[in-house]
């Protein structure tokens, strides 16, 4: 069993690069051949141990919740034929795993969106999911990798990635001394700087462990780039108290927030990931 026991899926967000088809569907149920985004992020945080999924719907997204229950109508048409493996995977999820949801009623950004969490984490250290970035890894997880790093230091971790400089305006990005191999203590952290005054190219993804006293945080955080109570500026409280670390996770991550990204995680996992028995 980890230390840590929930992890939260911010999906409330309306997916505009992706319409028209996120006019009536979640972002966060586009498939990757035949799995929704949403599920490959529910087996991460169950490769890091973790059994509690706390998502953060909206209006529009009630397929999340019919997606992780049992059709009864579905399970009596294919039982007994060899259809049913393939509900396999979501039957052990559906049982090794709890779910519970809220709706974030205005979209004020992503740090208001955790803050909607609360009720579903209460004072305990917890994951943060953003499924549409999808990971792939070799060894343990993005997630397992950080929760093993979150019992030996104690303190928020945010992942990170290398990214080219002309794109530093589309992730938060960090400043920080690296305390070991791919390790930083977070000094910095600006949302979605220009390339000129950026103060890295270390952008952080969609991954994070934070400390519960980011809820009071949060609640004291006015809002920042674009108007949305932004994450980043709730972190930087942390780190100024040097509460953050970065790590540059081991494995490659695909933005299925954007078209291109989507595409070529489609490709990737049909290629290497996708089970066709
Ligand atoms: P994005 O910046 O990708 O926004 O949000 P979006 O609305 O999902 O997509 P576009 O830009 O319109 O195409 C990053 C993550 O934060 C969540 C989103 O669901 C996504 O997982 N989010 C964002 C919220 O849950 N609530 C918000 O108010 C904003």
């Amino acid at each position: 069993m980890s230390v840590i026991k929930k992890c939260l899926f911010p999906a409330a967000g309306y997916g505009t690069r992706f319409l028209p088809v996120t006019k009536s569907m979640p972002k966060e149920m586009l498939p990757l051949v035949n799995k929704p985004l949403i599920e490959y992020g529910v087996d991460e945080a169950m490769d890091a141990g973790i059994h509690g999924m706390a998502i953060i719907t909206g209006r529009g997204k009630r397929a999340l919740e019919d997606h992780f229950d049992i059709s009864y109508e579905l399970e009596h048409q294919i039982a007994g034929t060899k259809k049913e493996g393939a509900l396999a995977d979501i039957r052990r999820i559906i049982r090794e795993c709890t779910f519970s949801y809220t709706r974030q009623v205005e979209m004020k950004g992503l740090g208001h969106a955790i803050l909607t969490g609360e009720t579903l984490i209460g004072d305990d250290p917890f994951a943060v999911l953003l499924a549409d970035d999808y990971c792939v890894t070799e060894g343990p997880g993005v997630l397992a990798q950080m929760v093993a790093l979150y019992e030996k230091y104690q303190c928020s971790i945010v992942a990170i990635e290398e990214v080219p400089r002309d794109e530093t305006n589309k992730y938060g990005v960090i400043d920080g001394v690296e305390e070991a191999p791919g390790l930083y203590r977070v000094s910095q952290m600006v949302e979605k700087p220009d390339p000129e005054v950026a103060p890295s190219n270390l952008a952080i993804i969609g991954r994070y462990i934070l400390t519960p006293d980011i809820f009071d945080i949060l609640r004291e955080t006015p809002p920042g780039r674009n108007d949305e109570i932004q994450i980043t500026d709730a972190l930087m409280t942390q780190a100024k108290m040097g509460r953050v670390l970065a790590y540059k996770f081991k494995g490659r991550r695909f933005d299925c927030g954007s078209i291109e990204g989507f595409m070529e995680a489609s490709n990737y996992n049909f290629a290497h990931v996708y089970r066709k028995d």
